[in-house]
């Protein structure tokens, strides 16, 4: 690195949406200037981009703020800013001020374009700056982007959340839903094509009701349809998908869209319908189980994923006896399984029925045990077919070895005498172990 030129370092916390803002952050730092650093200690600009999703979050992220404190002693110039969903909530911000007050600057997640000039006002006025919106009409267009992968993309659709599903702090944290436009969103995505693009993922917490309330006529099924059309995109995803919005168009969408993707992310959250009724999810189990059947008879060899919450307050033995017979009847190709905890702020931290831990504890092991069981069978169908996936890279172990995703999103760990990052690559799979696959990549001669 030559002396003088600035460097940052950015840790980001939580989900893809976290990640792309990071990303965002990246791309405004580096249009000032700025260089990525390979270590925190010497970068000259920190930012800590939290999530108040994660169990634990305002623990760990204090935590982190102790060991940020010892490189500030050791470099008072540098600048350390905070970002992100925790900085939505009042009585973080607030403990930050008091005990944490060496923090330079302090921004939310729904006024992200305002880094560089909080950056540049700390600089030059030696003062310490907070900027949180708690209301955002629109998204944000156009920011500089550095991106992680050269050949794949996140890309926002909408932001925000209306749901308010008892135990989730995000409504809070990101704001109401508020979708880009179909022209803005497929511009960039045209652009990103011209950059050497294959693989979009858009993103929204409830992709399916993209452009509810908006000033255009456009749904999310539309929105794939259009992207469908890119030249160069080669496939397309999607996070996260609400069951009770999801739609017959989109189901259409997955047979005529040869781009994208089969697969489909889809939160149950929970097997019983009296849990889903608490936790304000407006579907039952039968109905969750009929939309599973619906897409999956529409698009056979549809990879399902999901996410459970084990232990919400009031759930009994029999409720939990629920998710384990949805798991059982589902069979997903792979679940995130989360322990409830309380959020503050949210309606399910004031029940007054909590689950004790070492019970969730318990629950939680059976179901994981259970949902890798037919993780596992699922992957070893898998075994001797020759699958086609976009190559992330080489794997870390070992130089020959690359790893990418089927469409379904499967991961495949493959031997390539050639490296093929960034490429469609087939692949004949060898061996299906319970969370990956390996096999050998089919060269044409
Ligand atoms: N406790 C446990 N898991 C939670 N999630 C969201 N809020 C909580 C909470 N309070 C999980 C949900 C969601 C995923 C992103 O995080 O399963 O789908
Ligand atoms: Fe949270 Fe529910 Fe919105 Fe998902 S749909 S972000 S779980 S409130």
């Amino acid at each position: 690195m030559p002396s003088g030129q600035k460097t940052y370092y950015i840790q980001t916390f939580g989900c893809q949406m976290n990640e792309h803002d990071s990303e965002k952050l990246a791309g405004m730092l580096e249009e000032k200037g700025y260089l990525p650093s390979e270590e925190r200690e010497n970068a000259d600009v920190i930012v800590v981009n939290t999530c108040s999703v994660r169990e634990n979050a305002d623990n760990r992220f204090f935590g982190q703020l102790g060991v940020i404190k010892k490189i500030k002693e050791r470099h008072p110039d540098h600048i350390i800013a905070v970002c992100g969903c925790m900085m939505q909530q009042e009585h973080i911000t607030d403990t930050i001020r008091k005990k944490y007050a060496w923090v330079d600057i302090i921004f939310g997640t729904m006024n992200l374009e305002e880094f560089p000039r909080l950056l540049d006002e700390c600089l030059t006025e030696k003062k310490k700056l907070m900027s949180v919106y708690h209301r955002q009409e629109k998204v944000i267009e156009g920011l500089p982007m550095h991106r992680k992968y050269r050949y794949k993309s996140f890309v926002d659709i909408m932001n925000g959340c209306n749901n308010f599903c008892t135990y989730c702090i995000v409504p809070y944290t990101r704001g109401r839903e508020r979708s880009r436009s179909p022209e803005s969103i497929v511009e960039e995505i045209r652009l990103l094509a011209a950059d050497g693009v294959k693989e979009v993922t858009l993103l929204g917490q409830n992709v399916n009701s993209y452009g509810h309330g908006a000033d255009f006529d456009c749904d999310f099924a539309g929105l794939i349809r259009r992207i469908d059309e890119v030249e160069g995109i080669e496939r397309i995803r999607f996070m996260t998908s609400h069951p009770k919005d999801l739609s017959d168009r989109l189901i259409e969408a997955f047979r005529d869209c040869r781009k994208l993707c089969r697969h489909i992310h889809l939160p149950v959250q929970s097997g019983s319908t009296r849990i889903l009724s608490r936790m304000n999810r407006r579907y039952t189990k039968e109905g969750y189980l009929s939309l599973v059947e619906k897409i999956r008879s529409a698009v056979p060899e549809i990879a399902v994923t999901t996410d459970i919450i084990v232990g919400f307050p009031g759930e009994t033995e029999e409720d939990f006896e629920e998710t384990m017979d949805l798991v059982r009847r589902v069979r997903f190709d792979s679940a995130f399984t989360f322990l409830y905890s309380i959020r503050t702020g949210t309606p399910a931290a004031k029940y007054e029925d909590q689950i004790p831990e070492p019970e969730k504890h318990r629950r939680f092991e059976h179901l994981v045990e259970t949902l890798n069981g037919i993780t596992a069978e699922k992957n070893a169908r898998y075994a001797g077919r020759t699958e086609r996936v976009l190559v992330d890279g080489p794997s870390r172990e070992d130089s020959n070895t690359y790893s990418g995703r089927t469409d379904t999103f499967k991961l495949v760990n493959f031997r390539s005498p050639k490296d093929l990052t960034g490429e469609m690559a087939d692949v004949k799979i060898t061996e299906a172990k319970t969370f990956s696959l390996f096999g050998e990549a089919v060269l044409s001669r």
